[in-house]
């Protein structure tokens, strides 16, 4: 039986991996570490309450519990916040990772670790694994110093880098731009969406697939997890009038710069999925077609 610990697992994709790693609960034992009480919709698993940025209480519960797999979807994943939180964000975003690896390094786990386009500039576009790193903003900066840990220790790891997740969480407790869309054109309300910002969205169930697919294969080193087509975030809000059958003409371009917001987008990402394809054999879809996929999980 592995032991497989997911951090934050009152998250987006916290809660989409508990879900899918309870349906084999002869293969894994799950263990949910994440803040306040236990908010994925499942008891049937054992949810330690914890701050995950109290370095010894960390340690001392991941000593008792000997995980085999540690999966750490915790984060600051908010840009604008990391940006005036630079300390916070730091100790979440790379102490927690290193101490994660200093534990994995005696207890010999394999950790699998989210990371995101944002540790590219954006300039250029559709990148590979290879493709050198340039972050713009403070979180892509520790999401790629929590890289460097990673690539620096002795341990077996999985990086996933990502892009723009959405999904469903258990109790509505955050959105992400596919149900902010579905509900303000659901309300009639007219919407301005960047129409200069590319990106290639994932579908959380996808992205806990991969992470699920890395563990089993014990895959090392980073992966990229998206869908397969590059789309302006306003063709991303027209596709999802499109499949939820919502008026779409209440979506209104506009151009980044008239956002004025605290940090720095990468103006286009999406991901090469090749390497994803050949070893973790799996092969994304259309933003489109996901989307469908996501509505049917919402009726
Ligand atoms: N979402 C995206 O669009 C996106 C894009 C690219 C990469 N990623 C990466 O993918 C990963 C998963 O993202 P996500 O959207 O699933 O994140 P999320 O929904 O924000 O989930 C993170 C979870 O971690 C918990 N958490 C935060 N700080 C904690 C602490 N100190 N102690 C214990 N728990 C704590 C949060 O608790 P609360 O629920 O109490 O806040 C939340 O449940 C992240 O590493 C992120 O950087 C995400």
């Amino acid at each position: 039986m592995n032991k497989v610990v997911i951090t934050g697992s009152n998250g987006l994709l916290g809660q989409s991996l508990v879900s899918l790693l309870l349906k084999e609960k002869e293969k894994y034992q799950v263990f949910g570490l994440s803040r306040g009480i236990n908010r994925s919709g499942r008891n049937d698993f054992s949810y330690i309450s914890i701050d995950l940025t109290d370095e010894r209480s960390l340690k001392k519960e991941l000593q008792e519990i000997q995980p085999h797999v540690i999966i750490n979807t915790a984060a600051m994943t908010l840009v604008d916040v990391c940006e005036d939180q630079k300390k916070a964000c730091d100790v979440l975003n790379v102490s927690v990772v290193k101490w994660l690896s200093e534990v994995s390094e005696e207890l010999k786990a394999h950790v699998i670790h989210l990371s995101t386009d944002f540790v590219f500039d954006g300039l250029k576009g559709v990148y590979k694994e290879t493709d050198s790193t340039n972050p713009i903003s403070y979180y892509g900066m520790s999401k790629l110093k929590s890289e460097e840990v990673l690539l620096k220790s002795k341990i077996d790891f999985t990086i996933l880098r990502t892009i723009l997740v959405y999904g469903k969480v258990f109790d509505m407790s955050r959105s992400n731009i596919v149900l902010w869309v579905k509900q303000m054109l659901e309300e009639g309300k007219e919407m301005t969406i960047v129409e200069d910002q590319y990106r290639m969205p994932t579908f959380v169930e996808d992205l806990a697939m991969a992470c699920k697919i890395s563990m089993d294969k014990k895959a090392t080193g980073i992966y990229h997890i998206s869908s397969n087509e590059l789309l302006s975030v306003y063709q991303i809000a027209q596709q999802v009038a499109e499949v939820f059958q919502l008026d779409k003409s209440l979506i209104k371009p506009i151009s980044s710069a008239t956002l004025n917001q605290r940090a720095q987008r990468p103006p286009k990402t999406g991901f090469d999925v090749s390497k994803t394809n050949k070893e973790l054999g799996f092969y994304p879809k259309s933003f489109k077609e996901d989307l469908y996929r996501f509505k049917a999980t919402m009726s």
